[in-house]
Order: structure tokens, then C-alpha cells, then sequence
């Protein structure tokens, strides 16, 4: 029990020095000693867990989290879909992992227009004309290869014996069945082997996918790119009238890339690089915030509101005109970075009235998804750290379900802008830099985050929300840091979104006041409650000044923490 734990050690110290002026909060939250797993389901934390138990690190314990998450959660978690993953190493290192799906060989940057050029709806978006390259399985293998220090077969065992011997439906799972029961059977020809008529309490058994688990636990990359699993999967999404051929599947690699890194007072903030445009807007976010005195305007004020609105409305406009695929565009990220280039944009802003979007555009820079994604939070007993973000991108995705291999295919494609300035399933207005090419990255919203304070690990923190998951990240850690919240109350208080266009700002129906939207209405804010009734589903680990570690398991959805 009173084992050396680096985590506590560095923060016992930093407390000495540094800790006596706020008293923390008193956590609300699971509180664990050494490790922890925060995801949307409770098996899928439970694996993870075991697997830390049995000496995995943080990395073993991803993997089994993530694969556990494609057998109790298909909603977002996936076999068939990409991700991102932050990590930092108990020794400081930090890196990022891109295993974002791609765009196939045969597309073209007008696939999804008519004659007229026109956007044709539903192609992006539904069924397998939806479908990019998955990832998720080369960026599992890639975390294995550099970070793995169990066997695969090993780390995979409890996923396949899970798959076989079944999950327990949740209220808020057989209501996903409900809802999504008439597009899956539509997208599938009237028929599927995915059980979407369970019920409540019902246990589902996935024999297929224990078999595709199977195949990966035994050929690895191979056992899903290639052989019997590449073979079945690029002969089905044709056969459905897709693009992915089993060229594509063979040439996916997943990309370690350098995470964006910036401070925040005295936060450091490590976050994911494109082509997610996570952490260049998060860091564009807090850099606009950062002359203001935020703690002072007590929390989801009207000047906070206000202030955090103005700066995402900036900051959206940035990222839906310069960022993409970075293997593919130039990003003026030095510039969208800079200080006087952020000072710059927000010389407009008043707390006596709201700018208008459509004053805003993109800097003059010299060159609503909705839940479907899910996130999970990792702490090992050494202090490892990762935050991955992965999808579908809708609510299973394209909806195209193989029967024969067990899941569900992404809808990813629609995450490119088909046409510069028409709006994809979130409200995003794309450019140029996110339009289609052959082996593109599409442009993601996800924000796998990490958050040091003091050189030492403070927070992991991420979540679902397509285009509103950035701004639930940044305020999850303003609650935190700015509010000194608990980490589950950072994770359960009431959020609101703001994205440049649709010029409206959202927010959740409960814990903000007529009288607080009457005011900001009358500054010029449109209001709107409606559109999202939940914005993210954060799940969070916070290292505590004595070392131990709180969870964040969002109320929004079935999400738990497992520590131990
Ligand atoms: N598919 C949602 C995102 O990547 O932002």
C-alpha cells in the first residue's frame, strides 16, 4: 500500500513548494493509489485495468481498452475507424501517435458532388461510399511495437474472451439500439447480424469479431490489413459500392507525429497535432484567454461566457480556412501561434457586445457531432500517461456492418470538406486545405489533451463531440485550474459551445440561468439550446498533491473509472 509511487513523490514535493496558497479540492471522483482507466464503458475500464494488473503499462492497457471498447461500446469504439493518441512518459517524454483514417487511392476531391456541383446528400455520410481507410488497428500495432511490454495475444485474451462471452446491455445502449435500429437496417439491406433489437439487460455475444480479434491477436498488423479479414473487408465495402480496395488496406501506416505544446499560466498543455485541429485551436483558445483574469469572473459567468466564446469564434474561423492534412498543406502554424498574431485577434472583442461571425472570417494570416467518438484516460503506477481519442465519426459510423468480420465501418469521409464552404454533419465550413485527395488525412476535431503543471503530470483529459470537443477540453481544464473544481465536477458541470458558424452559442439545457441568456442576448449572442442537449463526454484523470489519482467518468453516458 505504501509502496514508492513516483506520481505521489513529485507531487508531494510540489505541494511543499508551491501548494499552500488554494487549498485543492476535495475530490468527488473515484480516487485510486497507483492506476487508473477512465472510458465509456465499465468492461472496457475493467480490462484495462486488469491488464495494468498484470503488469502491462499504459500502452498494453491502451490497447486492451481500446479493443474492449469495439466489443461494449460499437457506438464509436472500433475496429473500423481511426484515432489519436498523446502520451507522456513517466519520465517527461511526450510524442503523439496519428492513426487517422485516409482517404482512398481512387478518391477525388469532387467525389461527392453532382454535375452541378452540388453536394450529394447522404454519400459522405452514409454507408460505404462513407467509408475511409480504418486505422485504428495499425495504430494499435504501432503502440505495441514501440511501447508494448506484454505479448499481443496476451493483452488481447480478455477482449476475445469478452467478445465471446458477452456484454450486458445498458439502458442508455438498448436507447442507442432503438434509435439507430432503422439506419443500420436501411444502410444494411433490411437485415443485420448486429443485434440491434436487444433490450436492456440482455447479454450480447460477438462470435465474428472474437474471430477477427483472433486473427489480429495472431498476425498482428497482417491479421486485418491483409489475409482472410483484408480480403473480406475491401471485397464487402465494393461489393456495397465503396472505394477501399485491398491495395488501400495494405498501404495504411499510422504516423508518430510531434504533439502541440503550449502554456497556459503555469499549465503546459501537450496536446494532438493535424491533422487533428485539436491542439492548434485549444492553444489558440487559452492563448486568447490568457491576459484575462478568468478565476476572477467565477465560473460559466457571463464575462466568462463571453470572453471564451469570442476567443473560440477566432479560433474556429483559423482552423476551418488553414488546417488540414499537414503531409499534404501548409499550415502557417508558427504565425496562427504567435503571440501578436492572437493579441491581434482579439482587439476586436468587448465584453459590451458580441462580434459577429460574419465580421470575423479567417486571420489575415501571410500565406457538432454530436457523441460518436469516444475517449479514454490512462495512468499506470509508473506515471505513463495516455489520452486517445478514437471513431466512427457518426453513431456507428457509416452504418455498414460486416456481418462476417463483426463490425461496424467508419463514415469518416465526411470529415473532409466536400465543398469549400458548405457544411459537413458538425456545422464545420471547410477550405481548401481539408479538400479530398487520394491518401489525405480528413481534418479531425479530436483533442487527446495531457496537462503539466510544475514539470509534473496534472491532468489526462479528452473527449467525444465532434466540433465540440474542443472547447469541453478547454473548459474541462479551466474548471479544474481556473475554478479549482474536483476533477469529476470539471467533468460534470454544465457546458456551452461556440464554433464561428454556425454563428450561435450552445448550450446544455440544464445550469445556466433565463436571466444569464437574457443578457447575452442582449448583447448580440444568439442563443441556441436546442441543437445538442449534451456537448462532450469527458473522461479525465487528475494526479492529486498527494499523488493519488482522481477520475473524471463523465455523467453524461455510462462512463467509469477503474483504479486501483
Ligand atoms: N469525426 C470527428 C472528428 O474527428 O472530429
Amino acid at each position: 500500500m505504501n509502496s514508492y509511487n513516483p506520481l505521489r513523490f513529485a507531487a508531494l514535493i510540489l505541494f511543499i513548494f508551491t501548494g499552500c496558497k488554494t487549498l485543492p479540492p476535495t475530490p468527488t471522483g473515484l480516487v485510486a493509489e497507483k492506476a487508473m482507466v477512465v472510458s465509456a464503458r465499465e468492461e472496457a475500464s475493467k480490462i484495462g485495468v486488469e491488464i495494468l494488473k498484470k503488469g502491462g503499462n499504459a500502452f498494453d492497457a491502451m490497447i486492451a481498452t481500446d479493443m474492449a471498447l469495439v466489443v461494449a461500446y460499437p457506438f464509436a469504439g472500433n475496429l473500423g475507424g481511426g484515432g489519436f493518441m498523446v502520451y507522456r512518459k513517466a519520465d517527461g517524454t511526450t510524442g503523439a501517435l496519428d492513426y487517422r483514417e485516409k482517404a482512398p487511392l481512387s478518391a477525388k476531391k469532387d467525389m461527392y458532388l453532382d454535375s452541378l456541383g452540388n453536394v450529394i446528400p447522404n454519400m459522405s455520410t452514409v454507408g460505404a461510399t462513407a467509408v475511409g481507410v480504418p486505422g485504428t488497428v495499425a495504430g494499435m500495432i504501432a503502440v505495441h511495437e514501440k511501447f508494448g511490454s506484454l505479448p499481443l495475444k496476451e493483452i488481447l485474451a480478455p477482449v476475445i474472451a469478452l467478445a465471446k462471452n458477452g456484454i450486458v446491455v445498458t439502458e442508455k445502449q438498448a436507447e442507442h439500439f432503438a434509435d439507430y435500429r432503422e439506419k443500420i437496417l436501411l444502410v444494411n439491406g433490411g437485415i443485420t447480424s448486429f443485434p440491434i433489437d436487444a433490450k436492456t439487460g440482455d447479454i450480447l455475444k460477438y462470435p465474428a469479431l472474437a474471430e477477427t480479434m483472433q486473427r489480429i491477436a495472431d498476425n498482428g498488423r497482417d491479421g486485418f490489413y491483409k489475409g482472410e479479414t483484408g480480403k473480406t473487408l475491401a471485397a464487402f465495402i465494393q461489393k456495397k459500392g465503396g472505394y477501399v480496395t485491398e491495395e488501400d488496406l495494405s498501404k495504411y501506416e499510422a504516423k508518430w507525429r510531434t504533439p502541440i505544446t503550449f502554456s497556459y499560466k503555469d499549465l503546459k498543455i501537450i496536446s494532438m497535432s493535424p491533422p487533428s485541429s485539436g491542439g492548434i485551436t485549444l492553444n489558440q483558445i487559452f492563448s486568447m484567454m490568457e491576459p484575462y483574469k478568468v478565476s476572477k469572473y467565477g465560473h460559466n459567468s457571463e464575462k466568462e461566457i463571453q470572453l471564451f466564446t469570442e476567443a473560440a469564434r477566432r479560433a474556429y474561423a483559423d482552423r476551418n480556412y488553414y488546417l488540414g492534412d499537414p503531409d499534404f498543406v501548409d499550415i502557417p502554424r508558427e504565425i496562427l501561434l504567435s503571440e501578436n498574431y492572437l493579441k491581434k485577434r482579439m482587439e476586436s472583442f468587448s465584453f459590451r457586445q458580441a462580434t459577429k461571425s460574419s465580421d470575423i472570417k479567417e486571420g489575415n494570416v501571410q500565406m457538432a457531432e454530436s457523441m460518436e467518438t469516444t475517449h479514454y484516460s490512462i495512468v499506470d503506477s509508473e506515471g505513463n500517461a495516455v489520452s486517445v481519442t478514437t471513431t466512427l465519426n457518426g453513431a456507428y459510423g457509416s452504418k455498414l456492418y460486416s456481418d462476417e468480420l463483426g463490425f461496424f465501418l467508419n463514415n469518416e469521409m465526411d470529415d473532409f470538406s466536400a465543398k469549400a464552404g458548405v457544411p459537413n454533419m458538425f456545422g464545420l465550413i471547410g477550405a481548401e486545405a481539408n479538400s479530398i485527395a487520394p491518401e489525405k488525412r480528413m481534418l479531425s476535431s479530436m483533442t487527446p489533451t495531457l496537462v503539466e503543471k510544475d514539470n509534473t503530470l496534472w491532468m489526462v483529459v479528452g473527449t467525444p463531440g465532434g466540433s465540440t470537443i474542443i472547447t469541453a477540453v478547454a473548459q474541462t481544464i479551466l474548471n479544474a485550474y481556473e475554478f479549482n473544481m474536483s476533477m469529476q465536477a470539471s467533468v460534470d458541470a454544465p457546458r456551452f459551445h461556440h464554433q464561428w458558424l454556425p454563428d450561435v452559442v450552445m448550450f446544455e439545457p440544464q445550469g445556466f440561468s433565463a436571466k444569464l441568456k437574457e443578457n447575452l442576448k442582449s448583447k448580440g449572442y444568439i442563443i441556441n439550446e436546442d441543437r445538442t442537449p449534451i456537448i462532450g463526454k469527458v473522461n479525465a484523470i487528475r494526479v492529486l498533491p498527494d499523488g493519488n489519482l482522481e477520475g473524471g467518468a463523465d455523467r453524461r453516458g455510462d462512463d467509469t473509472a477503474v483504479g486501483f
